[in-house]
């Protein structure tokens, strides 16, 4: 008999291709669903490629269909594909959304980020797969399978924060790109990154919320002993929007010519508010520090004090005796 895990997977690729099915072949699909994708841009070979769907909007068409081909109610329970309410009426968690299928790096499906296509701000944009045995969103990054080839080729990651950015970024012809999606960055994250190459690129949104997380992430990564660039975006944009906004070419040039070493980035981010008040300025010398004081290899850390003296116009032994100060203390 096959394992309760292999059916979570057999029911979620079933799903998969269901919503395949519907976005393409049915009216309600092509009417919605894709002319929604179409509206924002994708061209049909990446949706293909990401096996981008559309879940009908009714309670239970999924559950009927998988139930009806012969699929267990406690699989499609188990992956939340189907849920049950207190009535005892089961219904499709996933209803009138595009679908994203998450693959794990393998190329399995194990779950789903379904976004909404109204504009009402009462609707989560974005519905996703709870936990299952075969999802642990913490585990997972949105498109590395899809990635993790060109992520080796090219010895570097991009790192994105959502679903529409990985579409859009392959859409630039730009391969080795994935996204945290739902979840804050977390270390076993990166330590999946690390097992393909030592080099992310930060493209995180171009929001408040987008560039916090980028301070938060760099620090993880630094401190997981990986290299680290960021690309920051104009404000209001995020890599989806900008790639659209400038076209493929553009986009590209982009990403060459706006990668900064996370020292450059901070210092740009955090000197934006202290202006020229001395004891901000002190600060900000210190926040730079602590970063570099995360980063294992002694030597890797030394090359980033000597950039950062030059760059903030500070003795380079004033700040080697911060660091010093800093990795003492954290021991
Ligand atoms: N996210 C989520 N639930 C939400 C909002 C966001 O799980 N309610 C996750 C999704 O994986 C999303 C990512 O966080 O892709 C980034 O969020 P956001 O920037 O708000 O969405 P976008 O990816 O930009 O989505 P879109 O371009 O479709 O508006
Ligand atoms: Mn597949
Ligand atoms: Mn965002
Ligand atoms: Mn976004
Ligand atoms: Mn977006």
């Amino acid at each position: 008999a096959q394992s309760a895990k292999e059916s979570l997977y057999i029911v979620s690729q079933y799903a998969s291709a269901f919503f395949v099915k519907q976005l393409w072949d049915t009216d309600e699909g092509r009417g919605i669903g894709l002319s929604y994708f179409k509206e924002r841009g994708f061209r049909e070979d990446i949706l293909k490629k990401f096996e981008v769907g559309y879940s009908p909007d009714v309670w239970d068409a999924l559950t009927q269909s998988a139930t009806n081909g012969g699929h267990k109610l406690e699989f499609l329970e188990a992956t939340g594909l189907s849920i049950k309410n207190d009535n005892g009426k089961i219904y499709d968690r996933f209803r009138g959304r595009v679908m994203f299928p998450i693959h794990n790096f393998t190329g399995r499906i194990i779950g789903f980020g379904g976004r909404t296509l109204k504009t009402d701000k009462n609707v989560p944009k974005y519905v996703n797969s709870p936990e299952s045995e075969i999802y642990h969103k913490s585990n997972v990054l949105y498109g590395l399978f899809h990635a993790k080839k060109a992520i080796r080729d090219l010895d570097n990651c991009y790192l994105a924060e959502g679903y529409a950015d990985v579409l859009s970024v392959h859409q630039a012809g730009i391969e080795n790109v994935v996204a945290s999606s739902g979840t804050s960055l977390t270390v076993e994250q990166i330590k999946l990154i690390g097992r393909f190459t030592q080099n992310i690129t930060i493209l995180f949104d171009g929001d408040a919320a987008g560039i916090k997380a980028s301070l938060r992430g760099l620090d993880m990564i630094l401190e997981e002993g990986l290299n680290v660039k960021i690309v920051s975006f104009p404000d209001g944009h995020d890599p989806d929007s900008y790639m659209h906004h400038v076209g493929a070419g553009a986009f590209k040039t982009y990403l060459e010519q706006n990668r900064k070493d996370f020292i450059l980035y901070k210092a740009n981010v955090l000197l934006k508010d202290a202006g020229n008040d001395p004891i901000k300025r002190a600060g900000i010398i210190r926040d730079i520090v602590e970063s570099i004081a995360k980063i294992p290899d002694q030597i890797k850390a030394s090359v980033f004090i000597r950039e950062c003296s030059s760059l903030l116009e500070i003795d380079e032994h004033i700040l080697l005796g911060e660091l010093n100060k800093m990795r003492s203390a954290k021991v």
